[in-house]
């Protein structure tokens, strides 16, 4: 089955969108609200311990009607059964895109160019098990005899993201073991990560897809120098475990060959915390709730997959977001999380989303002439609240937010819980009903002022309720906006799994670098050439 190529804007749906959308795009959601009473009710989707109400948004039964269409129309199902059977739908790269195997059961089968890969998924996990069960018992032990007390990750981009916001996220269901990253080239990153750490007691776990990241092996050599000032050099052994596809260059580095974690080349870098990238989750929450995080995206998986496009939590998401990007030209979406544990949440999914979606030109290689890939950014309520929610209230900007929230909090702090979600609820209800100038005057204010207290409203939220924060329902959540990027990738018709645009600044980097200790410098346009003299004259 070939995956679908398709213009969007050439389908009968998109032009019924555009029509609907010169009709649609100054109603109040306000007027939706009062016409249909069961407009909660109607888009809501209630499944497992999710509650997903859409309704505050700018759309109607008949927006839903094309929308979905629309996903018909680009032939998502047959997309979506490509993904999950292995072929090779990250055609730039000619890789297949299977992180979903990473959390499928024992018994799945999972083909990549004809073979199931499930039996090595497991021997990889059932590796991962052993090993975080020795470091966490204390069973296996550091160079002087002693056990284990930290465990640093040394990665960058996918390597690093997916396990910094977990291992946030989960701190609730942590260990003893105290995590760090390293991830910044930045030299002052890593010092002040060693500045902490006693060589005696420190795993270090270097990953790296590639191993040939610059920060990565930077970050990593200058770790293992440090480290052998008080280690002697079989203590490496003990000490250093590696993640990458790349065996030979890590056994080159001296990482010995048990110590190896294999992953596949169908796992992308931004996908990859399923994999033994997320050994220091592993590590820092113990395997079995890492083991739950994995349960839970499957969860999501097999609802993605086998739900109806209506009921479709990811679906549903991914078609309202493109309803905003190409019709209303949002720009960007929030991601506010009401948990300080998901304090990460929005940078992890600004690669996920931006270097997967963040593309110009279509499956045929021609330039795309819709807009692709949002722009996301986000910090957890109510701190948001109290930085930039002025200009998603006030501001001239259109700017669709996800608002994510938690029934019942970990630490059981009723007072703190209840004060926390009546901000996430009256939060939503402001962005929508506004307030106006009848009901600013009500209040008593000074006439002067009443301009500028008046909220116009209209702006669309998603609520996205779950009932706890566990590692079972955090694998749901982040399986959730996996799905959500692949359906837009679809609707957009470009490849999402490769990166090719972050390849340039390394190229240009590297020839810099090598000109600092140079006399000459290179052509250059003449703001970088100066820069770059400025820079030399000054070391
Ligand atoms: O930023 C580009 C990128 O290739 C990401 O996609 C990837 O997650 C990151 O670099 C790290 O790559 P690696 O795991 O190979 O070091």
């Amino acid at each position: 089955m070939a995956f679908p190529n398709i213009n969007p804007t050439t389908t009968k749906s998109w032009k019924q969108l555009q029509e609907h959308f010169e009709i649609i795009q100054d109603v109040h959601m306000k007027e939706l609200f009062t016409k249909d009473k069961n407009r909660a009710d109607n888009f809501t989707i209630k499944w497992d311990d999710f509650y997903v109400d859409y309704s505050k948004n700018r759309i109607t039964e008949e927006t839903l009607k094309y929308l979905l269409q629309l996903a018909d129309q680009v032939k998502l199902r047959d997309a979506i059964d490509s993904q999950f059977s292995g072929e090779i739908i990250n055609q730039t790269e000619g890789r297949a895109v299977l992180h979903t195997a990473l959390r499928a059961p024992k018994n799945y089968k999972c083909m990549v160019d004809g073979v199931n890969v499930m039996p090595e998924v497991y021997q990889v996990k059932q590796k991962i098990e052993t090993f975080t069960n020795q470091v966490v018992n204390g069973e296996r032990k550091g160079f002087t005899g002693k056990p284990f007390t930290d465990v640093v990750n040394i990665g960058i981009g996918g390597s690093d993201l997916g396990p910094v916001m977990v291992v946030e996220a989960l701190q609730f269901y942590k260990n003893h073991l105290t995590t760090h990253f390293v991830s910044n080239v930045d030299g002052d990153h890593v010092n002040e990560v060693i500045k902490k750490l006693d060589p005696e007691t420190t795993l270090f776990v270097v990953v790296s897809k590639t191993f040939t990241t610059q920060e990565t092996l930077s970050n990593a050599n200058t770790i293992k120098d440090w480290f052998l000032k008080s280690a002697p050099q079989d203590a490496i052994a003990k000490h250093f475990v590696a993640v990458s596809t790349n065996i030979e260059t890590v056994q080159n580095f001296g990482i010995d060959a048990s110590n190896i974690f294999p992953m596949w080349d169908w796992v992308g870098g931004r996908f990859s915390l399923w994999s033994a990238v997320g050994l220091s989750i592993s590590l820092a929450v113990g395997y079995n709730n890492f083991d739950s995080l994995l349960q839970g995206a499957h969860k999501m998986d097999a609802h993605f997959k086998t739900e109806d496009f209506k009921d479709n939590i990811p679906v549903i998401l991914a078609l309202i977001s493109v309803w905003y990007n190409n019709f209303f030209k949002a720009e960007s979406e929030a991601i506010i999380p009401y948990s300080q544990y998901l304090n990460q949440f929005a940078t992890y999914l600004q690669q996920g989303i931006m270097e997967s979606n963040g593309k110009s030109v279509d499956r045929n290689g021609n330039p795309v002439d819709y807009q692709t890939g949002t722009i996301i950014w986000g910090e957890p309520g109510t701190n948001s609240q109290h930085a930039f929610f002025q200009l998603i209230h006030q501001g001239t900007k259109l700017i669709p937010a996800d608002f994510i929230g938690f029934t019942k909090s970990l630490h059981g702090n009723q007072d703190h819980q209840d004060k926390l979600i009546s901000n996430f609820l009256a939060q939503t209800e402001a962005l929508l009903n506004g307030k106006t100038e009848e009901e600013v005057k009500a209040e008593g204010a000074n006439a002067k002022l009443i301009p500028f207290k008046v909220f116009a409203g209209n702006k669309p939220t998603n609520t996205i309720f779950i009932n706890k924060l566990t590692p079972e329902s955090l694998g749901k959540l982040i399986a959730m906006y996996e799905h959500k990027i692949f359906v837009q990738g679809v609707i957009w018709n470009i490849f999402s799994y490769d990166q090719f645009g972050v390849e340039l600044g390394k190229q240009l980097a590297s020839k810099i670098l090598k000109e600092f200790n140079n006399t000459a410098v290179e052509k250059h346009d003449s703001s970088t050439a100066n820069l770059l003299n400025y820079y030399r004259n000054l070391q």
